[in-house]
C-alpha cells in the first residue's frame, strides 16, 4: 500500500502548470458518447477517476487511448448500454453516463454511484428530469433499468429545487440530441457546466446559457466530435496555493485561471497572501504570519466551494485567531478533522460546523487519507508541520490529483510517494 512521505517546513519557490479538470473531464467524457467520429481531448488528467471514466467507455464498447495526456475517443463502436454494478461503485460521476447512454441507446441499465463517502448523495433531481423527459426507470435492489418510451428523449422544461452540478450535467447530455427544446431552471453555474456546454457546442449543440442560472438547449440531430482542451481545476490551484502559503515563499501558477478561483483568493489575501493575477496566471507570495479569515461558508459556485473546504481548513490550523467553517452542501464532510488534529491543530466540530484555533506550528504525524480533498489537506499540513508525516490511503488523493508528489516536489516541497 503506497504512503506519502512529507518532510515539512520547507519554503516552495516555482512555477508549475495547474493540471486539467477532473469535474470538467468527467462529464466531458461522457458527452464523447453521443458524438460520431474521433475526440481528442487536450489537457485530460491522467488520474484514478479518469481512468475509471474510460473503463466505463470502453465496456460499452468505445475505443480510448492515451497520448501524454490528451484522450483520444471514439465513441462509433458503442453497443452495450449497461454500466456493472463494480464499475458504477467506483466513481460517483458514473451517473452522469446514465443521460448520454439513454439519448445514444434509448435503454440503460445502471446502479447507484460510488465515490467518496462525504454525504449521502442521492440522485433524485438526475432521475425526476429523466422521467419527466420522457424516460421509464425502475428501482430494484440498487438496480436502475430505464427506457425511453417514445422514438426519441423529449425536450422538457426542468425547475431544480437545488443547483445540483451532476443533475445539470445529465440534463444536459440527455437534452442536446432530444426532440425538442429542454429548458433547465436553477442550474448550476459551476464553471466545469461552461465547459461541458463549450464542449458539446464546438461538436455542434445548441445549448444556450451554459453557466448561467438558466440553460435552453435546442435539440440537435446529431453531434460530431471535436478536438477541444479542458479547462484548469480550480481545486488543484486552490491546493497548490494554500500549500505555498502553510509553506511560505512564492510561486507562479501558470494556466490557473483566476477568475473562477474568486472565492479561494478572497480568503487567501483576507488571511495575509499576496496575491497577483497576469491573464491565466496566478503570482501568490507569503512571507508573514497567517491570520485566521472571517467565517467561510460553502456555496454553490461563485461561493466557497466545498471541495476547497477541508484544503483551507488545513491552512488555517496555523493561523493566528479563530476560524469557522460552515458546511452547506454535504453532510459528512469533516472526517479530515480527526486526522488533522494529530498534527497537534485545535479542531473541534459540532454539526455542520468546525472551529479551527490557530495553534503556533504543527508537527509531523502518521495519519490516513479518508477522502479525495481530505487527503489534499493532509499534505497541506504536512508541508507546514516540522519533521516528517506519513499520510496513507493514497488512492483518495490520486482520483484527484495527477502525481501530486510531484507536483509539489517541482517547487521545492519533500513529498515522496514509498
Ligand atoms: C460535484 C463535484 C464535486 C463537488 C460538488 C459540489 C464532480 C465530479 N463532482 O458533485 O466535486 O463537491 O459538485 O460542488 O463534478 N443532491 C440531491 N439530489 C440530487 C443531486 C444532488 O439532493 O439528485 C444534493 C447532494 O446531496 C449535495 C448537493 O445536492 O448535498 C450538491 O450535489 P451536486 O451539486 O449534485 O454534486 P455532485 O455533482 O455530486
Amino acid at each position: 500500500m503506497k504512503k506519502l512521505v512529507v518532510n515539512g517546513g520547507r519554503k516552495l519557490c516555482g512555477e508549475c502548470v495547474v493540471q486539467g479538470a477532473k469535474n470538467s473531464s468527467l462529464p466531458i467524457i461522457g458527452a464523447t458518447m453521443l458524438t460520431n467520429g474521433e475526440n481528442i481531448l487536450h489537457k485530460c488528467p491522467i488520474l484514478e477517476d479518469t481512468i475509471t471514466a474510460c473503463e466505463i467507455l470502453t465496456s460499452l464498447g468505445c475505443k480510448t487511448t492515451w497520448q501524454d495526456d490528451s484522450l483520444i475517443i471514439d465513441s462509433d463502436g458503442l453497443c452495450n448500454a449497461q454500466i456493472s454494478k463494480c464499475l458504477m461503485n467506483k466513481i460517483r460521476s458514473s451517473i452522469i453516463f446514465l443521460g448520454a447512454i439513454l439519448a445514444r441507446c434509448k435503454e440503460a441499465t445502471v446502479y447507484f454511484p460510488g465515490g467518496c463517502d462525504i454525504g449521502s448523495r442521492p440522485i433524485d433531481l438526475h432521475l425526476s428530469a429523466f422521467r419527466k423527459m420522457g424516460v421509464n426507470i425502475t428501482e430494484c435492489g440498487g438496480k436502475l433499468q430505464c427506457k425511453v418510451m417514445g422514438s426519441k428523449i423529449y425536450g422538457a422544461e426542468i425547475f431544480l429545487s437545488f443547483p445540483s452540478v451532476g443533475a445539470t450535467e445529465n440534463i444536459l447530455l440527455a437534452a442536446v440530441t432530444a426532440e425538442g427544446e429542454t429548458i433547465i431552471h436553477n442550474a448550476a453555474v459551476e464553471p466545469e457546466i461552461e465547459d461541458l456546454c463549450n464542449y458539446l457546442n464546438k461538436c455542434g449543440a445548441k445549448i444556450f446559457g451554459g453557466g448561467t442560472q438558466v440553460i435552453k438547449i435546442e435539440g440537435v440531430e446529431s453531434l460530431t466530435a471535436c478536438e477541444y482542451s479542458i479547462m484548469p481545476d480550480r481545486i488543484v490551484a486552490t491546493t497548490l496555493l494554500c500549500g505555498l502559503a502553510a509553506s511560505g515563499g512564492e510561486i507562479f501558477l501558470r494556466d490557473a485561471n483566476p477568475k473562477d478561483l474568486s472565492a479561494v483568493i478572497t480568503v487567501l489575501e483576507e488571511m495575509g497572501c499576496n496575491i497577483r493575477t497576469y491573464g491565466d496566471n496566478i503570482f501568490c507570495q507569503v512571507k508573514k504570519q497567517l491570520l485566521a479569515p472571517p467565517p467561510i461558508r460553502t456555496m454553490p459556485h461563485p461561493g466557497f466551494p466545498t471541495d476547497a473546504q477541508p484544503i483551507m481548513m488545513a491552512l488555517c490550523c496555523i493561523a493566528r485567531g479563530t476560524s469557522i467553517f460552515v458546511e452547506t452542501i454535504f453532510e459528512n464532510r469533516f472526517r479530515h478533522v480527526f486526522e488533522l488534529n494529530k498534527f497537534g491543530a485545535s479542531i473541534r466540530v459540532e454539526d455542520r460546523v468546525a472551529v479551527v484555533e490557530g495553534v503556533a506550528k504543527l508537527n509531523g504525524a502518521c495519519v490516513s487519507a479518508t477522502d479525495l480533498r481530505g487527503g489534499a489537506a493532509l499534505v497541506v499540513a504536512a508541508l507546514s508541520a516540522d519533521g516528517k508525516s506519513e499520510i496513507s490511503e493514497v488512492r483518495y488523493i490520486d482520483r484527484g490529483y495527477a502525481k501530486i508528489e510531484e507536483q509539489f516536489s517541482k517547487l521545492g516541497g519533500s513529498v515522496l510517494r514509498v
